[in-house]
């Protein structure tokens, strides 16, 4: 838990806490101890804080934080702050939330290049309440402090220095001496309370209203800005009463439950059953991604950023350098915005190669396809790339529905294929579906779900149905979003009740923004449905200015006659009676029908569990993370309430509706959905 070094005159104090040092009871109990001791002794000039392996601190601990044990993390950050003799703070890796904090109770910081320092309790929903708020502004001014406690991003230690934060940067070999040395400098004990923060009232107004957008609907970030205006207002003691009462109010609050749940949830999405941590993985140092549309340029950009050569295969003449353009603009925008620096382009763009030359998929370690969503097509793909791969290759398919057992069996090794699937844009979202096949090898499995971690992805398992997790609980929403337009609702309704609940666009707009062609016939003349007859007026979405809605330059949707008059002729086709729908009738139809799928896919063992589909759609379809997901939100709102609004509109959920016998027993008991 804690481990004590004696340098002569000097003792150093280490946080041994693995994974993260987290500030746990405990560990806060020997840590009090420990400095006390070392106070006590007359011949100690100073004490040294650091952390045990790759991390300084992770901050509290989060599954403590509606404890309030002694000794009290802010209690303890006093102590140290208030001792009588030099307190450094070495901070050899990340030092995050309360870690961060009691870094800036000691009197002096010294950081590695390396390290990374932030306050990200507003991800969980809080704020920083061991004092953050207080100190940071009072080391490094109101704006560095604004943005590092409203947005949670960690920054690097060179920033840190500049802004103030820490004192000086020292290589990894040397901070423990450099720390020990600085303790005995004899400078003088700089206490960061007693620093003066001057800020005007007007500089957090300002704040706000800049950030309007930012900050809609969100209790912690609201509540960041007003703990920092305490810090220039009031005394630094009032500062951190005012501190405490804010943190006290968000934490029992439902936005902080939901992104603690998200927080775990993410983490437990990785502990596959079946899965050790001892299996081999395979070795990924070339990519290959077959079809070089949407999707394909998309994934590709993904791997070039970090540094793997990637080859694209088209079969589009055209397609080869519209593939080129399209990954150059990308890259392009993305040093018009300051993301990246020429030279990380250039360096990007010299790894890929883009050909219609199937053959130069030899010496890629991972294949990814991503061509039209059509099975036939993707067999006869699988065939060619089964003859072509490596015999260690591992080959993947990015469909949206299709069964991925169907397109392994056309291969001579099953045990080597399974679904990435990944979500649009797909170098922005940062989920990816890994569909494990019936015969997808474990080490085939865990070497997936590891790059795509490496790429940035949050990588969920999911076994074989129509559409995986997210696309299947997808279905019944939109098959009712559609049902309710010949009803009587309009695109504009449907959308506005889904943003309105949090969604980043509601089922039109994002089909519009995928692509109504994903998944179609192509045939103009065979119409089952309404997108049928939209996509067969060459209306594709927004890609083609036109689908549910007319699009502009400006990409706003407006209301369009056209979709107007053939939900019309739908409604008049089918006998069906215009009527008013409520907006809750559009809540039951669409969000609890896909509580209700979400169900299903738990009890056909697709998803492992309920926290897993949370991520699906937390991180695939911008569910907002306030709400923890939707199964989450179903147990908030009561799966027995579920039940009963689809019990109340079962007339209208049709004749294939059937409600999930997990979640009526689940409801009747008063359970959870997760395996208990
Ligand atoms: N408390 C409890 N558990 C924590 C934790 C924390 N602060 N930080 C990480 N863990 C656990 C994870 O749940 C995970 O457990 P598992 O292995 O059983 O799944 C394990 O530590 C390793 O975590 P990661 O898999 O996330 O490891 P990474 O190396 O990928 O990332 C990290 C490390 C960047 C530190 C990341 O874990 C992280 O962001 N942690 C949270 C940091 C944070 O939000 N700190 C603020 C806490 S709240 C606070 O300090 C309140 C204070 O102001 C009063
Ligand atoms: P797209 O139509 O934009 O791109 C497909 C590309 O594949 C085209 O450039 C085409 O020329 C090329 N292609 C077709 N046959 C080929 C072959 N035999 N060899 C090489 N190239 C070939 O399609 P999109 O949207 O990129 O979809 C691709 C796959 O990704 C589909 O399975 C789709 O279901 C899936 N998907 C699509 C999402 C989306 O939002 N668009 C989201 C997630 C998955």
């Amino acid at each position: 838990m804690l481990g004590v070094v004696h340098h002569d005159d000097v003792v150093e104090i280490v946080l041994a806490n693995p994974p993260v040092n987290a500030l746990s009871v405990q560990l806060r109990s020997a840590l009090a101890k420990a400095l006390s001791d070392a106070l006590s002794f007359p011949h100690v000039r100073g004490v040294v804080i650091r952390g045990q392996g790759s991390f300084f601190c992770g901050g509290a601990d989060i599954n403590e934080l509606e404890q309030h044990n002694d000794p009290w993390l802010p209690d303890l950050i006093d102590r140290i702050e208030a001792a009588g003799k030099p307190v450094i703070a070495a901070i050899q890796g990340d030092a995050l939330g309360g870690g961060l904090e009691l870094a800036m109770g000691c009197h002096y910081r010294l950081a590695t290049p390396s390290a990374k320092l932030g306050l990200p309790e507003v991800k969980l929903g809080i704020l920083p309440g061991a004092g953050g708020t207080q100190r940071l502004p009072r080391l490094a001014g109101a704006e560095t402090a604004l943005d590092m406690i409203v947005w949670g991003e960690p920054i690097s230690a060179l920033r840190a220095l500049e802004r103030g934060i820490v004192d000086r940067i020292v290589d990894q070999d040397r901070i423990v001496a450099e720390a020990v040395a600085y303790a005995r400098s004899g400078q003088g004990i700089r206490r960061t309370r007693e620093l003066p923060f001057v800020a005007s009232d007007e500089a957090f107004d300002l704040f706000k209203s800049k950030n309007t957008r930012r900050l809609r609907g969100l209790h912690a970030p609201a509540a960041c800005v007003e703990a920092v205006r305490a810090a220039a207002q009031l005394s630094f003691d009032e500062g951190l009463r005012r501190e405490h009462e804010l943190f006290i109010g968000l934490v029992k609050g439902e936005q902080s439950l939901a992104l603690r749940h998200l927080f775990f949830a993410e983490r437990s999405a990785r502990k596959i059953e079946g899965l050790g941590k001892d299996i081999a993985r395979r070795t990924i140092r070339k990519v290959g991604v077959i079809g070089g549309g949407t999707m394909g340029t998309g994934i590709s950009i993904n791997f070039l950023s970090r540094g793997i050569p990637l080859t694209i295969i088209e079969m589009d003449p055209d397609g080869v350098a519209r593939a080129r353009n399209f990954i150059t603009a990308s890259y392009n925008t993305a040093i018009a915005k300051g993301n990246l620096s020429e030279d990380q382009v250039e360096k990007a763009l010299s790894l890929l190669e883009v050909t219609h030359d199937f053959s130069a998929l030899s010496g890629c370690d991972l294949v990814i396809e991503a061509v039209y969503e059509d099975i036939e097509l993707k067999k006869d793909v699988f065939r060619r790339l089964d003859r072509i791969a490596d015999s260690s290759a591992i080959l993947a398919t990015n469909t949206s529905f299709l069964d991925v057992n169907k397109i392994a069996a056309v291969t001579s090794r099953p045990n080597d294929v399974l679904g990435l699937h990944f979500f649009s844009p797909a170098n922005i979202m940062k989920l990816v579906e890994v569909v494990r096949g019936t015969e997808t090898g474990p080490d085939v499995l865990a070497t997936a779900i590891e790059v795509s971690r490496k790429i940035g992805k949050v990588p969920v398992v999911a076994g074989v149905c129509d559409g995986f997790i997210g696309n299947r609980m997808l279905t019944p929403r939109q098959a009712n979003a559609e049902a309710m337009l010949v009803e009587g609702a309009t695109p504009e309704q449907i959308d506005r009740v889904h943003i309105d609940f949090g969604m980043p666009m509601g089922p039109f707009q994002m089909l519009d923004l995928a692509g109504l062609d994903v998944g179609w016939h192509r045939n103009p003349a065979r119409i089952d449905n309404i997108k049928d007859a939209i996509c067969s007026r060459g209306r594709l979405g927004q890609k083609t200015k036109a689908g549910f809605y007319d699009y502009g330059d400006d990409r706003k949707p407006r209301p369009s006659e056209v979709v107007e008059q053939i939900v019309g002729e739908f409604r008049e086709r089918a006998g069906i009676p215009l009527r008013r729908i409520a907006d809750e009738e559009i809540v039951v139809r669409t969000l609890y029908t896909m509580v209700n799928e979400g169900a299903k896919i738990l009890e056909e063992g697709i998803a492992q569990r309920a926290s897993d589909i949370n991520v699906v759609w937390v991180y695939g379809y911008g569910w907002p993370r306030h709400k923890g997901g939707p199964m989450y939100w179903a147990e908030r709102i009561g799966l027995q309430t579920i039940v009963d609004g689809l019990t109340r509109y079962r007339d209208r959920l049709g004749s294939t509706f059937t409600l999930s016998p997990l979640l009526k027993k689940r409801a009747a008991e008063g359970r959870s959905l997760n395996n208990e």
